[in-house]
């Protein structure tokens, strides 16, 4: 895989310095984490290590302070659910990134854990500052970056640190998703069809258009499908769109015409007057000026199962709607439950991928089952457009 220098499991680690980076940017509200999914995969890895007496340093990120220190983004909680499942010593380190840090941390022992503040209160991280880099790199004797769900970002604690650690790795779970994901795209079988919701078009963009080159069906959900709503002169009433959408609309549709990739938006979709408020379905033409586009409707969904049916390959990111009220998640689960369904009985090739999708397949009951998960929004996009990531380039 593209010469990616992957921890070998041999390795001797015993009483070595790991700094591991973690994906540990999970759902908490009111100190109460919502959905730890990303934490219980990172778990095993941890556990090995933990095993073989190294002592681990753990930096993650959670949301995006901004380079202040926001309590309500403290990995607090985080630290707590450590605590309780592993079974070690587990420290939280609170402190600043001073020359003597490293003599502040000389109290771990092969097999321990400590677990670094939210990075992003440092502003240095996100500027991928070298001397920060330095600083934290100093942490340990080797680097091992098991996030590839941040891979995608150019930031200290995933890029420029490599250069001031002796060694660095990809860990397991990297390593697991782009090995799936290269597996699909090399083995994707037309019709290709991928799902995009979520809200941001801006942020998707070239995504959106590198991807309408590669495939057969695009199918737009979410509060993102509201921007081609307005586009196509339907009132959207108080739903979320962006401003100055229309010239990449109409280049999504020459490019899609170009590349012979057929576009689907909603037909009729489901309103409230409030995010926790119930539901009603309305025709595009319908939406009042109070309402809130929170749900594709019935007929959309009947029509995306259809795409799904004539597919062999499709690939998805980002919910249909408001799936945390669940009036509106019945576009989002119906939509997994498909790709589930097909999967299993239909050999359908499916990759799913996103924070946000990951959290609403997991308020499903039944089990459902896709060709792979991944924990990665933003970098799965990216991976799949052919971009080579920050954090990854570094580990060749
Ligand atoms: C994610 O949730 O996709 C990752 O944690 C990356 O977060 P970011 O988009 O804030 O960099």
């Amino acid at each position: 895989m593209g010469g990616i220098n992957f921890f070998p499991n041999d390795l001797e680690v015993k009483d070595q310095k790991i700094i591991l980076r973690l994906d540990l940017n999970v759902p908490i509200k009111d100190k109460v984490i919502k959905d730890d999914t990303r934490i219980v995969l990172c778990l095993p890895f941890i556990n090995n290590l933990i095993e073989k007496k190294a002592k681990i340093i753990i930096i993650s990120h959670l949301g995006r302070p901004k380079g202040v220190s926001v309590p309500e983004l403290s990995l607090t909680p985080i630290y707590k659910y450590l605590k309780e499942t592993l079974k070690t010593n587990v420290y939280f380190f609170r402190g600043v990134f001073d020359d003597d840090v490293n003599e502040k941390f000389s109290y771990l022992k092969g097999g321990d854990v400590i677990l670094i503040e939210n990075i992003r209160f440092f502003k240095e991280e996100a500027e991928d500052d070298l001397n920060f880099s330095k600083k934290i790199g100093a942490l340990g004797d080797i680097y091992i970056n098991d996030a590839f769900s941040c891979s995608h970002r150019k930031q200290a604690s995933v890029h420029s640190i490599t250069k001031f650690v002796k060694r660095s790795f990809a860990g397991p779970l990297l390593k697991k998703e782009i090995s799936a994901i290269n597996l699909v795209i090399e083995n994707k079988k037309e019709p290709v069809t991928c799902i995009i919701g979520g809200s941001k078009i801006s942020t998707k963009i070239n995504v959106i258009l590198s991807l309408i080159k590669k495939i057969n069906n695009l199918i737009i959900v979410g509060a993102m499908a509201n921007n081609f709503f307005t586009y196509k002169n339907f009132k959207v009433g108080k739903s979320l769109v962006e401003e100055n959408t229309k010239e990449v609309i109409e280049d999504i549709y020459k490019k899609a015409e170009l590349n012979n990739c057929k576009i689907l938006i909603p037909e009729d979709c489901l309103v409230g007057t409030s995010f926790d408020g119930t539901s009603k379905k309305r025709n595009l033409d319908e939406v009042k000026d109070d309402e809130i586009i929170l749900d594709i409707g019935d007929d959309t969904i009947e029509n995306i199962k259809k795409k799904i049916n004539e597919s062999n390959t499709v690939l998805w990111n980002g919910p249909a709607g408001y799936f945390e009220n669940e009036n509106f998640s019945k576009g989002t689960l119906s939509i997994a439950e498909k790709i589930s369904k097909n999967t299993i009985e239909k050999s359908l090739l499916s990759v799913l991928g996103g924070g946000d999708t990951l959290a609403a397949i997991n308020k499903i009951n039944s089990k459902l089952s896709f060709s792979h998960l991944s924990t990665a929004g933003g970098a799965f996009l990216e991976f799949l457009e052919g971009k080579d990531l920050p954090g990854i380039s570094v580990l060749k």
